[in-house]
């Protein structure tokens, strides 16, 4: 369905828990608060996801905390990925769990994932992510890149950790054909110092990035998505150019609120839901705020409302 600005919705991010196994630097969650009871089960989980359908989403992403952490997740996967109407479905991973468990995922029905990576150094992966475990993820990235359609490395550009580090990211992804995604630090507001100082826009990763190799822009919608030889590089950059008019998704947190914005407020918990609040999400959606991203206040100044595009269903 479409928002009363006219943007269609079809994706919905999903996290199947809270818990994680790393304790990254910059990420602003916080682990294992909720109680078990408070947490959707997978039954939940597929119900949900069989409504969203009806309503037009086609893509699920299933993130965390970090979902490979859950039990038996393969189950989920396998029940949504049979779901007809589903066209996609992927996980964003920090790679750890995936260890010899490769096979299983994509058994279950993953095409494709997101594996978060950082950096290839060994003191500097103990620095941002609390563990010592970087051998084990790079050998679960190469494995993942012989076994899945597609896979795409998550990597948070951090000024004074990782911005020396783009040439062997370029060197790691196109050893193993895979796709690069550079996202934009965000700012964690219990550290906000850390994001001042490690802030860098995604223009001084592409400038950098065009010191070693030419790239050439090949796709601009939410996301921006550029070519060079033997690489694909994808940019996340909700501070520096926000792209909330062209923003695609909903998200459900682990205790089933409904999120209309990265940055908003729940508006919905859908745990004991039913076919009857329909026409409650319906309202929700259609009437969702343009962004609660406070970096894209001067978009929203400059956004031209459509018309014609805003009629819903
Ligand atoms: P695919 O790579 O296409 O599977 O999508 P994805 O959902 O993993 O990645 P997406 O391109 O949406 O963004 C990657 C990460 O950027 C997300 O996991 C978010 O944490 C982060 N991000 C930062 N700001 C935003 C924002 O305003 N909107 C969205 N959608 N993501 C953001
Ligand atoms: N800024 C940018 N990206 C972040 N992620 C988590 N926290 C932040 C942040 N503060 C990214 C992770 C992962 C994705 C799900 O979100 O690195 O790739």
């Amino acid at each position: 369905m479409r928002d009363k600005f006219g943007r269609e919705i079809d994706t919905l991010r999903i996290s199947v828990t809270d818990r994680c196994n790393f304790s990254c630097l910059y990420c602003s969650k916080e682990f294992n608060k909720i109680e078990k009871e408070k947490i959707l089960s997978y039954e939940e989980i597929i119900n949900i996801v069989k409504v969203f359908t009806k309503l037009g989403i086609k893509k699920i992403k299933l993130t965390g905390g970090e979902p490979l952490i859950r039990e038996n997740i393969t189950y989920l996967i396998k029940e949504i990925s049979n779901l007809p109407e589903i066209e996609d479905i992927s996980l964003t991973t920090n790679g750890f769990f995936l260890f010899e468990n490769v096979e299983k995922i994509k058994e279950a029905g993953i095409k494709r994932i997101n594996i978060s990576l950082d950096t290839l150094d060994e003191k500097k992966f103990a620095r941002i992510t609390g563990f010592k475990h970087l051998d084990r993820i790079k050998r679960v990235v190469e494995e993942s890149c012989k076994t899945f359609s597609s896979v795409k490395l998550n990597v948070v550009i951090i000024k004074n950790i990782n911005l020396d580090e783009i040439e062997d990211f370029l060197n790691f992804a196109r050893e193993n054909k895979m796709i690069l995604k550079f996202i934009e630090l965000m700012p964690v507001y219990k550290n906000l110092s850390f994001w001042k100082e490690n802030f860098v826009p995604y223009k001084v990763v592409k400038n950098i990035i065009e010191s070693f190799v030419s790239i050439f822009k090949i796709e601009e919608r939410r996301i921006k998505v550029y070519k060079g030889e033997n690489l694909i590089v994808e940019f996340v950059s909700p501070v520096s150019e926000p792209f909330c008019g062209k923003c695609d998704r909903l998200r459900i947190d682990c205790k089933g609120d409904l999120f209309l914005c990265l940055y908003g407020k729940p508006v919905l918990n859908l745990k004991k839901f039913n076919e009857e609040i329909l026409n409650l999400i319906q309202f929700y959606i259609f009437n969702r705020e343009y962004s609660f991203n406070p970096f894209a206040q001067i978009s929203v100044k400059n956004y031209r409302f459509p018309v014609m595009n805003c009629l819903g269903g």
